[in-house]
């Protein structure tokens, strides 16, 4: 059981600091007195001995991390370095390490630290400067965040042995469509991917066929390969606003895949309005330059049980209007309660 559960004081905390936590958080003055070989500068609750509070302090390095930690928290501090050894008492005890905001760069991680972590389950490096992602050896790992880094490479193969990993999070670094060629390769389970506000011409190669959400937002995607979706049979949260998308980028049906409920494809420079599947539920196409409006698109066929399921529909800023849909379209988009045209 994790005792420290406190996400709407958290989410008051720092929307009071401006800070940034999604994780669960508690300020240092609920945390209570702290058990006798705590590093002085940091807190160790005696009520949850396996935690160590060392986050907002103004730390320059990483303290002594005495035996038997679980939960190490270091985010909001100045750290640039992570000094050989500093977690040789928690090499096979360590579940979380929280290190979001801070400065650290890969030239400042030597060897005989996180590469010695063997049961880690969640590594949260947000908000520093590296340039290429850091992966403990633990098979455990279940959830990394890189966000907001100036990551420009993901070497492909790192993430092979982590069957349990299900959530990355990457969005807001330089990635492209070369250096992360492969990256992706290995974690069976993975549920969760957002590579959005990167540099990628491409949605990411070689994802797993696991997949539930992807989000690919912001970075310069022009084209959609033929046959990609068909490769994720769970996917259901697909958004690719922001991008470079034209028509001639979309093959025909590319989108049609029942898996899916939602598809952003919002602010392209799209004309047309993409065949889907009669099983989506929301399609964002707001800010595109679509001149016409087929009904083909959501329905080849109307019958009792043959129309779209399709409830919200954006098409505000295009150039369609609502006399622009046939008079069919009662029948087609039957469940839609919400289209938007203005
Ligand atoms: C390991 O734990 C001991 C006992 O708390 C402490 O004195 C020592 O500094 C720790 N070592 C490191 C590298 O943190
Ligand atoms: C993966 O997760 C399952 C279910 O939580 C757990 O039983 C298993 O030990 C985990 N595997 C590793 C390598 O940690
Ligand atoms: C989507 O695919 C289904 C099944 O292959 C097909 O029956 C349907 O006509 C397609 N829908 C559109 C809008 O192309």
């Amino acid at each position: 059981m994790f005792p420290l559960r406190a996400p709407l004081l958290a989410v008051l905390v720092s929307v009071a600091l401006c800070q940034y936590y999604d994780y669960d958080y508690q300020p240092v003055s609920m945390l209570g007195p702290s058990s006798a070989n705590c590093h002085p500068e940091c807190n160790c609750p005696i009520t949850f001995k396996s935690a160590m509070y060392c986050d907002n302090r103004k730390l320059k390095s990483i303290p002594a991390v005495p035996p038997q930690i679980e939960y190490l928290y270091l985010q909001n501090n100045q750290i640039e370095e992570i000094k050989s050894g500093v977690f040789d008492n928690v090499t096979a005890t360590l579940r979380w390490l929280v290190l979001d905001n801070n400065k650290i760069t890969n030239a400042k991680i030597e060897k005989g630290t996180i590469d010695k972590l063997t049961v880690l389950e969640k590594l949260f490096f947000s908000y520093n400067e590296i340039t290429e992602p850091v992966i403990p050896p633990s098979k455990s790992l279940d959830e990394l965040k890189m966000m907001h880094n100036k990551l420009n490479k993901f070497p492909s193969g790192l993430l092979t042995d982590k069957e349990n990993l299900t959530s990355i999070n990457i969005q807001h670094n330089e990635l492209t469509s070369e250096s992360i060629a492969g990256a992706f390769k290995g974690p069976k389970k993975l549920l969760s991917l957002d590579v959005s506000h990167n540099k990628l011409k491409k949605l990411p190669a070689g994802v797993p066929s696991s997949l539930e959400i992807l989000y690919a937002d912001y970075n310069d995607i022009d084209s959609i390969g033929a046959g990609y979706l068909n490769k994720l049979p769970s996917l259901q949260y697909l958004r690719i606003s922001h991008n470079k998308l034209v028509d001639s980028g979309i093959p025909a049906g590319v989108f049609n895949v029942s898996s899916l409920v939602e598809l952003d494809l919002s602010f392209n420079k799209l004309e047309s309005i993409p065949e889907i599947s009669e099983l989506l539920e929301q399609l964002y196409l707001q800010a595109n330059e679509i001149n016409k409006f087929e009904l083909s698109s959501f329905c080849k066929v109307i019958a009792p049980d043959r129309y779209s399921r399709l409830k919200h529909l954006r098409l505000d800023a295009n150039y369609v209007t609502h006399s622009s849909m046939p008079s069919e379209y009662v029948n087609c988009l039957r469940q839609a309660s919400d289209i938007m045209f203005e």
